[in-house]
């Protein structure tokens, strides 16, 4: 039996990049407890997911918690609840739980935007979507379901966050600042987001999704979840599936202020995230090498890369995260396909960067394989 939800379909529902993209391998159920899950042959460097897998501790906890999964996760969820309360220094009542953070996207989405049918009724002011050109799509897909106006803004020279002009787009609903940004791996800068956090009317909605955070470590990026205190619109958005390698799993949590959390709650459907992905979740808060390893592991086999592609001419914009974007000096479609055939999976078109190619960082042998595939279709 073959899990059959696709990248290339998810593409094809955003309505972006459908042409080439990649394709998710068929995943055998019978795969072993191990991170190594891609069917034979077939290197994925298409997803930014975590190579190394979950915590052991998490999969020892997960498989010890079988039995319980005639149970509804309500325990679960609050434990987790206290846990990340605890990891970020809030109240439990400032933190809700996604199926993954793709969830909270969609729960944002539709709190948030769409038309002001009912100004007196819903008087936080729903209204446009803001965000930048590229950058991780579902939130676009999500808010244009739910009718609202959509812009876009071209990201910098820099790769970051065009702030002014973003703020400039939306006086009332919601803008989305992905940092780091997929598909750029590009940070915006501190004082440029603290900045713009600050002037922001109070009825614009910021969203900033922190995918990527725990492989930043410029000293111009930072969480902004300490700003929440001061800042009733502002909401960050974390994930398991990255640095915590629950890609699978389907865990993520939003932090806000307490009032802005409780009217993006009642969009949730009730016990969203599953029993094992809560167990996995909380153990693997607890590993405090995971977090170090997967930092190690990235950053060691990103410099890897970087330097023989270097070597073979090609430019990356800096990287802050698990994966590279580089200007492949050709369009990329052919390349993608070509390196498909080959067996070697990279990331989908992304239009606003028709040149340019994401690669996630893999493990060794993975990012070998690459880089010899990529040495065939570009010769
Ligand atoms: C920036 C960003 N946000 C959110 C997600 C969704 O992650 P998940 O739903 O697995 O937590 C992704 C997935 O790749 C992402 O790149």
């Amino acid at each position: 039996m073959n899990i059959s939800i696709s990248r290339r379909k998810f593409a094809q529902l955003l309505g972006a990049g459908a042409a080439c993209a990649v394709a998710r391998p068929s995943l055998s159920f019978s795969a072993p407890l191990a991170a190594e899950s891609t069917a034979a042959g077939i290197v994925r460097l298409s997803s930014n997911e975590n190579p190394y897998g979950p915590s052991a501790k998490a999969l020892k906890a997960m498989t010890d918690a079988f039995g319980l999964a005639c149970r509804y996760p309500d325990e679960h969820a609050v434990s987790l609840t206290e846990s990340l309360a605890k990891l970020n220094g809030v109240s439990r009542d400032q933190i809700l739980l996604g199926d993954g953070s793709g969830e909270i996207l969609k729960i944002c989405a539709e709190a948030f935007t769409g038309p002001i049918t009912n100004a007196k009724t819903d008087s936080a002011g729903r209204g446009k979507l803001v965000v930048a050109d590229p950058t991780f799509e579902a939130i676009l897909a999500h808010a244009k379901v739910y009718g609202a106006e959509t812009v876009k803004v071209p990201l910098n020279a820099t790769f970051g966050h065009d702030l002014p002009k973003m703020a400039a787009a939306a006086k009332e609903g919601l803008i989305y600042v992905c940092n780091p940004n997929n598909p750029t791996a590009s940070i915006t800068p501190k004082s440029e987001l603290r900045d713009f956090i600050a002037k922001a009317p109070r009825q614009t909605i910021i969203l900033v999704d922190e995918a990527y955070h725990h492989y930043a470590d410029s000293s111009d990026y930072e969480s902004v979840i300490p700003l929440i205190k001061d800042n009733a619109n502002l909401i960050v958005a974390r994930t398991f599936s990255k640095i915590y390698g629950m890609a699978g799993l389907r865990c993520g949590y939003c932090i806000a202020q307490r009032e802005t959390i409780e009217r993006m709650r009642p969009h949730q459907s009730w016990d969203s995230v599953n029993i094992m992905a809560l167990v996995a979740a909380i153990t693997s808060l607890d590993d405090a090498e995971q977090v170090a390893n997967g930092r190690r592991l990235n950053s060691d086999a990103k410099a890897f890369v970087i330097a023989e592609l270097d070597k073979l001419g090609y430019k990356q914009i800096p990287s802050q995260a698990n994966f590279i974007m580089f200007d492949t000096k050709r369009p990329v479609v052919p390349l993608i396909q070509a390196l498909k055939q080959r067996n070697v999976q990279v990331g989908r078109l992304f239009p606003a960067l028709p040149n340019h190619m994401r690669l996630t960082i893999g493990k060794k042998a993975e990012m070998d394989a690459f880089l010899s595939a990529f040495r065939q279709v570009t010769a």
